[in-house]
């Protein structure tokens, strides 16, 4: 038997990693299977023949990544696809077979870019846990050991949703609406009495306006409602989570989630631009506070990416805005999703000695040309 192993990773995201050697024990099992069976069926044996009853057998694999075959992104994330094609041939070289294995690797809790241990029993607050970026990033904290991720959202059933798949002894959900003051003081209280301390605050809940709030149009009943939720919810985050962080003697971490509409103007979405502006201004503040406490506070700003925030505004479907926003990086051949941002936050919250950054995640941003 002649066999030839090719094996396609069809993904150019460095998601889940799967080594040669994890494959070939599969691979193995599944020739030794197809051996047998053909030397039992005699499938491959001329009838009256004798002289050919045995299956020649030898193996080689190849390994290569290749990219831009299209394949679509979220499938490219939730893992990938092995492909294998074996080569049977009978002693007398009189007939062939071909068969193709195809193994599908789903993405597994190892499956973050990186590995950290930092979070090893620590208590995390995520604000706008229930969709997009903070969804993916409380999967992500749970994923790497957080005792306690608390989801903190005004989308009741999908919160509630989101913390019961995380596991509802690892996550759980608050309805907190973070413009509110009292809402948010009693979301940080009511973590620490429940779960002793806090250690993580990613403060990510943010809006879009419904318009597209030109300066001379600007429409400040739609102003300052998104002030109220990414500027006043955002300092109203930092403020209550550093207070218990000073009081527990918590060298803790703050994340917030700002966006490279904070380095740019824009032509439209003038609120939004500002209020993104401002959570910088709060971040470089809270580091430059907080430093002596020991409690980091930094920015995480994506460019844009395909969430329910960005599909909700534009009425589009995710491949359609992914292509869309696919040209608002330098960076090709990859498209910007939640899981980049989700790792960046990781990063942020796990690092010992990084404070007061602004890590932009944005595939070098076509709008920063000068
Ligand atoms: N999607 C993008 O293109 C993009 C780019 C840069 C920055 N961001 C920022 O990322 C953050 C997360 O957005 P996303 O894209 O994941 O959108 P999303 O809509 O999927 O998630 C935002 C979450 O915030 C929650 N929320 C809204 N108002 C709230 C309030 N008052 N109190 C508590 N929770 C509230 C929503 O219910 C939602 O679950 C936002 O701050 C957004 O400005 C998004």
């Amino acid at each position: 038997m002649q066999m030839l192993a090719l094996i396609a990773y069809l993904s150019d995201k460095p998601c889940r990693s799967v080594s040669v050697s994890e494959l070939r024990p599969g691979l193995l099992l599944c020739f030794m299977l197809c051996h047998d069976l053909l030397n039992s069926t005699k499938l491959l044996d001329p009838p009256g023949d004798p002289s050919s009853s045995r299956i020649r057998s030898s193996a080689n694999s190849v390994l290569f990544s290749p990219s831009g075959i299209g394949w679509p992104n979220s499938a490219k994330n939730s893992g990938r696809l092995a492909l294998a094609f074996s080569y049977f041939q009978n002693a007398s070289n009189s007939t062939s077979l071909l068969i193709i294995f195809i193994v599908w690797f789903p993405m597994t809790d190892s499956s973050s870019a990186l590995r950290y241990n930092g979070l090893q029993g620590k208590v995390a607050i995520v604000t706008g846990g229930a969709s997009g970026i903070g969804e993916a990033t409380a999967r992500l904290f749970a994923q790497h050991g957080t005792r306690m991720v608390v989801i903190a959202d005004i989308q009741d059933q999908l919160g509630h949703q989101v913390a019961t798949s995380i596991g509802v002894d690892k996550c759980s959900y608050i309805h907190c609406d973070v413009a509110d003051e009292h809402q948010v003081k009693s979301l940080v209280e009511s973590t620490v009495q429940r779960h002793g301390q806090l250690h993580i605050m990613f403060s990510n809940a943010g809006i879009l306006s419904p318009s597209e709030q030109t300066v001379l149009d600007l429409d400040f009943s739609q102003f300052d409602p998104l002030f109220a939720i990414n500027v006043r919810g955002m300092a109203l985050c930092v403020k209550h989570a550093a207070r218990a962080m000073v009081e527990g003697r918590v060298r803790g971490s703050i994340v917030c989630t700002g966006s490279v509409a904070a380095s740019n103007g824009g032509k439209k979405r003038t609120d939004y631009c500002m209020s993104k502006h401002a959570v910088l201004g709060l971040v470089r503040s809270a580091s430059v506070q907080l430093g002596v406490h020991g409690i980091r506070v930094n920015c995480v700003s994506p460019n844009a990416l395909a969430t329910p925030l960005t599909i909700n505004a534009l009425g589009k479907s995710v491949e359609e805005i992914e292509k869309t926003y696919e040209t608002y990086a330098r960076l090709k051949g990859s498209v910007l999703n939640v899981k980049d941002v989700a790792d960046a936050v990781l990063f942020l919250t796990c690092n010992e000695f990084v404070s007061g950054l602004d890590l932009l995640v944005d595939g070098s941003f076509v709008g920063s040309t000068s």
